[in-house]
């Protein structure tokens, strides 16, 4: 099978299973690194839980700047110590400001791929499990084109990219895109323009890549999902190993996020059914 076919299997598979479920699986990306992922899913996920959603934030994330020290959390355990029986799921996760829960995988998800079954299935069940309880899941993933990044992309039900103004990181967000179209059969991105001046500015930035992603790659859809602007506050709040929209509240990069998640709030993924579980890991990493 090819990589291509594999990843609209997996897909398949995955909205099967979660059908009817209102569990919402996100995951954050961007092709350069360095553009804002981490403070993004920190502070969308801290306004979601302020809204009453139950959030999940897994930091699948090798990079330095985690998702854990921004938000002032230090994990002691992660998906290791589930793997070696010490802990459940439940142990390992920790809770962040407004309540938001943190599972600590880091490097522990590279592995999840290569367990054994018997492992695999018995880690991703607890995984299901655990995961019911929650109306979102939100993927930091890093940043680029590795394997890593891409297989959540593949496996969440919506990507969300983010971009700045800078155009290295349209010509890397429009290269990751075109990677998980041709090599994963993804053919639905949504934008996030941060750092901008202005909306206006957000826009300009859109139109150049819908310019190209239109001419090149005419299959996909890439919608604009919204801007943040470039705000001071939030290197404070990172000092401050704070989320922004606590500490700023009424800020202007606050009110983006705010505006951002009421958005994706109002959209809802999928009619939401009757009795069916979730079973997002389950789906997701058993097929290769
Ligand atoms: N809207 C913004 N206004 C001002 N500064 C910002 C904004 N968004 C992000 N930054 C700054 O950009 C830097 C990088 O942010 P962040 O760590 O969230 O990026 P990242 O994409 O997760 O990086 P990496 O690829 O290394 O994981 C941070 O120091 C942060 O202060
Ligand atoms: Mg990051």
């Amino acid at each position: 099978m090819s990589s291509s076919d594999q990843a609209s299997t997996l897909r398949k598979i995955v909205n099967q299973n979660m059908n009817d479920s209102a569990l919402r699986v996100l995951a954050v990306s961007s092709g350069k690194g360095g553009v804002g992922k981490t403070n993004v899913v920190a502070n969308l996920s801290y306004a979601l839980s302020k809204r009453g959603k139950r959030v999940l934030v897994v930091d699948a994330d090798l990079g330095l700047n985690n998702i854990d020290i921004l938000l002032g959390l230090t994990p002691k355990y992660h998906i290791g110590h589930v793997l070696s029986g010490e802990k459940s799921v439940e142990e390992i996760i920790v809770k962040g400001p407004a309540d938001i829960s943190l599972l600590p995988a880091g490097d522990g998800l590279q592995e999840l791929t290569q367990l054994e079954s018997e492992k695999k299935v018995f880690l991703m069940d607890e995984l299901d499990r655990v995961s019911r309880k929650y109306d979102f899941l939100i993927f930091d993933t890093g940043a680029g084109i590795s394997a890593n990044v891409t297989y959540f992309c593949s496996a969440a039900h919506e990507i969300i990219l983010i971009a700045t103004t800078e155009p290295t990181s349209l010509t890397d967000v429009y290269a990751l895109i075109k990677v998980l179209y041709l090599k994963h059969a993804q053919k639905h991105f949504r934008m996030i323009i941060n750092s901008v001046d202005s909306e206006r500015e957000a826009h300009g930035v859109f139109r150049n890549l819908s310019a190209v992603t239109d001419k090149f790659l005419r299959n996909i859809s890439v919608e604009y999902l919204g801007y943040i602007l470039s705000d001071p506050n939030v290197a404070k709040a990172v000092r401050q190993q704070k989320a922004v929209l606590e500490l700023y509240p009424y800020s202007k990069v606050s009110q983006c996020i705010n505006a951002l998640s009421d958005k994706i709030m109002r959209e809802k993924r999928l009619e939401s059914g009757e009795g069916d579980q979730p079973f997002f890991w389950r789906s997701a990493f058993q097929i290769q």
